[in-house]
């Protein structure tokens, strides 16, 4: 069985739910990453307020492991995105980054009676335009170590983008799943990631680069809910062993946790 090796790892929206579940199974992997940039972001003073303690166990993890850094990086800010950018470059040095995960996320359950222009441009500014300018501000770092790297194949132990979408993004399978979650902005905004990650994987196939969008599954998180099938420990691990099994038959689709390949 493949093995994910991969030399760094940036991983959005790592506080909590899937990202920080996955900076805990990379430390606990068989062959843990140099660098583990875990970030975060606090949207207001009175939200941070709110929050308290919101990074409590992450700040422990980077406290035990010198390898995994808390960088902060609010996916819909461009002067956040710039700093984190300089702060992963004076980590990582000329290895470069070689697995960006757009997991940061959030959901609206607006319906159609609901739904507001507000809602639209928010849940789509988080889910498809800072996944889409993360990757923009990243992309010279992923370069780098797809270079870097003397293999011959793409892989996320080489330069790989991952971003995490949602089913609710299939336009096909929506004929069947709509009327148990008619969440028009999350629904429309995961359409859209989807997209932006086909682009980029024929955008990036020159470069070596591999683009691909990944459903974790209905996931016991804060955006899930407790009523969800699926554990974010049993989410993880198999999302771990699908990085490990990505290669280049892979970019460019839209996969299941098992790697099977979901409709558009
Ligand atoms: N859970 C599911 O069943 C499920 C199903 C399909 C797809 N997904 C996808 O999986 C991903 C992770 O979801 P989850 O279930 O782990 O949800 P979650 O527990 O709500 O975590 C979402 C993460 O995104 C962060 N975030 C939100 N806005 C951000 C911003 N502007 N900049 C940076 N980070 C931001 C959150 O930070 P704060 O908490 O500090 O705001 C949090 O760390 C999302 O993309 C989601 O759409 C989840």
């Amino acid at each position: 069985m493949a093995m994910l090796k991969t030399p760094s790892v940036l991983i959005s929206g790592a506080n909590k739910g899937i990202g920080l579940e996955l900076v805990k199974q990379l430390i606990n992997s068989p062959v843990p990453p140099a660098q583990i940039l875990a970030t975060f972001w606090q949207s207001s003073p009175t939200q941070v307020k709110a929050k308290d303690n919101f990074c409590q166990e992450l700040e422990a993890l980077a406290n035990e492991h010198s390898f995994v850094w808390m960088i902060e990086l609010d996916v819909t800010d461009s002067a956040s995105i710039r700093r984190a950018v300089e702060r992963v470059e004076a980590i990582l040095g000329s290895s470069g980054l070689n697995l960006l995960i757009n997991n940061a996320g959030i959901n609206s359950y607006a319906t159609l009676k609901t739904v507001t222009a507000e809602d639209m441009m928010v849940v789509y500014q988080t889910n498809v335009v800072g996944p889409l300018l993360v990757t923009q501000a990243f992309l010279p770092l992923l370069k780098k170590a797809a270079q870097t790297l003397d293999m011959e194949k793409m892989s996320c132990n080489k330069a790989a983008i991952v971003n995490i979408t949602s089913l609710l993004g299939s336009i096909t399978l929506s004929q069947k799943n709509f009327r148990s979650a008619p969440m028009y902005p999350y629904r429309l905004s995961k359409v859209a990631l989807n997209m932006a990650s086909m682009c980029l994987s024929e955008d990036l196939k020159e470069h070596q680069i591999l683009s691909v969008a990944v459903h974790p599954g209905w996931v016991q998180t804060d955006m899930g809910g407790e009523e969800a099938p699926m554990s974010v420990t049993d989410s993880v691990s198999n999302l771990m062993k699908l990085f490990a099994s990505l290669s280049e038959c892979d970019t460019g689709k839209f996969l299941d946790l098992e790697g099977r390949e979901l409709p558009w």
